[in-house]
């Protein structure tokens, strides 16, 4: 039987369109090798003691979970032996990870948020992994922290893995998104979600609303007219979700759009929002705009943004252009 397109093969023939030497793809499969582990590993759960905390801190304070810290090492373990990497980040690391001196390097860095919706692990609820692929600025040996220090537009690819009721890879090359269901079976993620597209146009709005006093007026206007529902200025009903893993609330809109928000607030003046620029925002950016869809702060163009640092905070709004769309505008009216 035609087992269909497996990731392998869809890679190695969009590279052969742009005769690229398969030293991309070769990383990529180690990506798609380390999530095809997380995938087990959060499959096992409690079989295997590997929920729970793990009581230590990372560098932007929270407490770490075990799974945070075995898919760290997972990721790291499955790409820094094979030549391509020049260098790796985490959200679990404070600092840049070198490729050890045994191994060769190569032209790619790699960021990672290792594990997604961590706070849900514990209650069986989704998580992911999601990664961003950099280019090594030509001629640095030795990358630090200001070397992955791009654009969100620089990225050579995104994606993230989901681990729900069936593990799935998502992808972009900045060719469109494709999404791909790991086959259990037979050990493949394979082609289900061709050319995902995010409908413009949506009514369904997601944000942690137990935030609401500390959110900034033009998101306050936004949500109390979606909560106002028909009677309202929108005229129409809206539904509200919040999973509180920024993997499975955007393929939710990657599948039947929405709108996603984690809005800079005053909860914490020091934040400028909570999810992280490099190995969250830009990545989900990067796939939500090659779907068709908006990522913004409110202020600026998310993939715009020059980061300042690795663990730099940005505001998130992303998804269905009209909405997003609407949002910017009216922090443009303030
Ligand atoms: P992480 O588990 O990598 O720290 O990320 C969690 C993020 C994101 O996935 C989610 O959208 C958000 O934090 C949830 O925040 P609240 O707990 O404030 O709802
Ligand atoms: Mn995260
Ligand atoms: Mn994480």
């Amino acid at each position: 039987m035609h087992i269909g397109t497996t990731i392998t093969q869809f890679i190695i023939e969009e590279q052969r369109k742009l005769t690229a030497t398969g030293d991309f793809t070769s990383l990529l499969n180690d990506v798609v090798t380390a999530c095809k582990v997380i995938s087990k590993d959060v499959d096992r759960g409690a079989l295997v003691g590997i929920l729970g905390s793990a009581e230590s801190e990372n560098i932007q304070g929270e407490t770490q979970k075990k799974l945070d810290l075995i898919t760290n090492d997972v990721m790291i373990k499955s790409n820094e032996w094979a030549g391509h990497l020049a260098a790796m980040a985490s959200e679990e690391m404070e600092d840049v990870y070198p490729i050890p001196p045994q191994y060769p390097k190569g032209k790619y860095l790699l960021v990672f948020d290792p594990l997604d919706g961590s706070s849900n692990i514990d209650v069986n609820i989704s998580v992911g992994t999601i990664f961003s692929i950099l280019r090594c600025p030509d001629g640095v040996e030795n990358p630090t922290a200001e070397d992955f220090l791009q654009e969100g537009t620089k990225q050579v690819c995104a994606g993230f893995a989901l681990y729900g009721p069936s593990t799935i890879m998502v992808l972009t090359t900045g060719n469109g998104v494709n999404g791909f269901t790991l086959d259990k079976t037979i050990g493949e993620f394979v082609l289900t979600h061709a050319n995902m597209t995010i409908p413009e146009d949506t009514s369904e709005f997601s944000i942690n609303t137990s935030n609401d006093r500390f959110w900034e007026a033009p998101v306050k206007r936004y949500v109390d007219e979606c909560l106002a529902g028909e009677t309202g200025v929108r005229g129409r009903n809206f539904n509200m979700r919040w999973v509180a893993s920024m993997v499975a609330e955007v393929y939710r809109i990657l599948t039947r759009g929405g709108i996603f928000m984690y809005p800079k607030d005053t909860k914490d003046p020091s934040k400028a929002g909570k999810l992280r620029l490099m190995y969250e925002a830009n990545p989900m950016s990067f796939i939500v705009e090659q779907a068709g869809g908006l990522s913004h702060t409110g202020v600026e163009r998310i993939m715009d943004i020059k980061p300042n640092e690795l663990h730099q905070r940005v505001p998130v709004l992303l998804g269905s252009k009209n909405e997003v769309e609407r949002l910017v505008a009216y922090h443009q009216e303030q």
